[in-house]
């Protein structure tokens, strides 16, 4: 059975992420600020397999080793990591305040570096290992009212080639780059006429469900992904294929 590590894994892409790996027989471990949501049963909806919750925040160095550290020991091996937890605030680049960019900073990309940092030596050890993590599509773009999360996903994009250069062939890593899911920290900033304007704008004229993120999760830390390693996998429904750079809801200048 193999070990699978899910950061943020109480809520949205990471939760159905974390199902659909214990669906399929995995031993999955939720490192969350949070519990599971209510919805859950014990960080589970109805047949998506058990999951366990460690409370830790990813932002925190020393805490992610030590509980990196800590489920190596209880389980021999960390196949898979898959560094999710994220957070954004959307604000204009006038409304930016220093904690408020290093927090983002500090969840978004410290918590995919620490969480990778850690796992690497354990996974070096065994000889193999897969290293996973969400990126965005906004690391590719200019978003307006999401500088600094933009940044933190483009931080993301270049760790991936990195680690992969310098830790193949023993440990691969990929990201995956979601355009819009529909998720909590979508409906926590966008009203439902955002939404639709947002929609009409997607070529697939909706937002995706985090199972279909989930999906592409698994499949890169399958064996069928063996020769996958240092790459962004873009999953927006066509949202970036066309001319179009980028879809603006709402009034953006700074002005506003
Ligand atoms: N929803 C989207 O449209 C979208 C698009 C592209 C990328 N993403 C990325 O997907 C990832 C998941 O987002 P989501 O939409 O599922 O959001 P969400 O808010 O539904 O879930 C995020 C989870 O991360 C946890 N978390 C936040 N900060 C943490 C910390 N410091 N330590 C530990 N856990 C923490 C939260 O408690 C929550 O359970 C994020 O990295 C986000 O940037 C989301």
């Amino acid at each position: 059975m193999r070990t699978i590590i899910v950061s943020g894994a109480s809520s949205g892409i990471g939760l159905a992420t974390a199902e659909r790996f214990a669906r399929s027989g995995d031993h999955v471990i939720n490192l969350d600020l949070l519990p599971p949501a209510p919805d859950t049963v014990n960080g589970t909806r109805e047949g998506g397999g058990r999951v366990r919750w460690i409370e830790v925040d990813v932002a925190d160095w020393s805490s992610v080793r030590e509980v990196v550290d800590r489920v190596h020991a209880e389980r021999g091996r960390i196949d898979v990591v898959i560094a999710n937890a994220g957070i954004s605030v959307r604000r204009g680049i006038l409304d930016l305040t220093e904690d408020e960019v290093r927090r983002t900073l500090d969840v978004n990309l410290m918590g995919v570096l620490a969480l990778w940092r850690h796992a690497t030596p354990h996974m070096l050890r065994q000889g193999e290992g897969v290293l996973l993590a969400t990126a965005s599509v906004n690391g590719s773009r200019g978003y307006p009212l999401y500088a600094d999360y933009n940044a933190s996903k483009a931080a993301v994009a270049s760790l991936c080639q990195t680690f992969a250069i310098e830790l193949s062939p023993m440990i691969r890593t990929a990201c995956v780059a979601p355009g819009a899911v529909l998720t909590p920290m979508q409906r926590a900033e966008y009203t439902d006429s955002m939404l639709d304007e947002v929609n009409e704008r997607i070529p697939a004229r909706r937002h995706a469900r985090p199972e279909e993120i989930a999906d592409v999760f698994h499949f890169l830390a399958s064996p069928q992904a063996s020769f996958v390693s240092g790459q962004q996998f873009v999953v927006d429904g066509a949202e970036t294929a066309g001319a179009t750079t980028a879809f603006f809801p709402g009034p953006t200048g700074p002005l506003r």
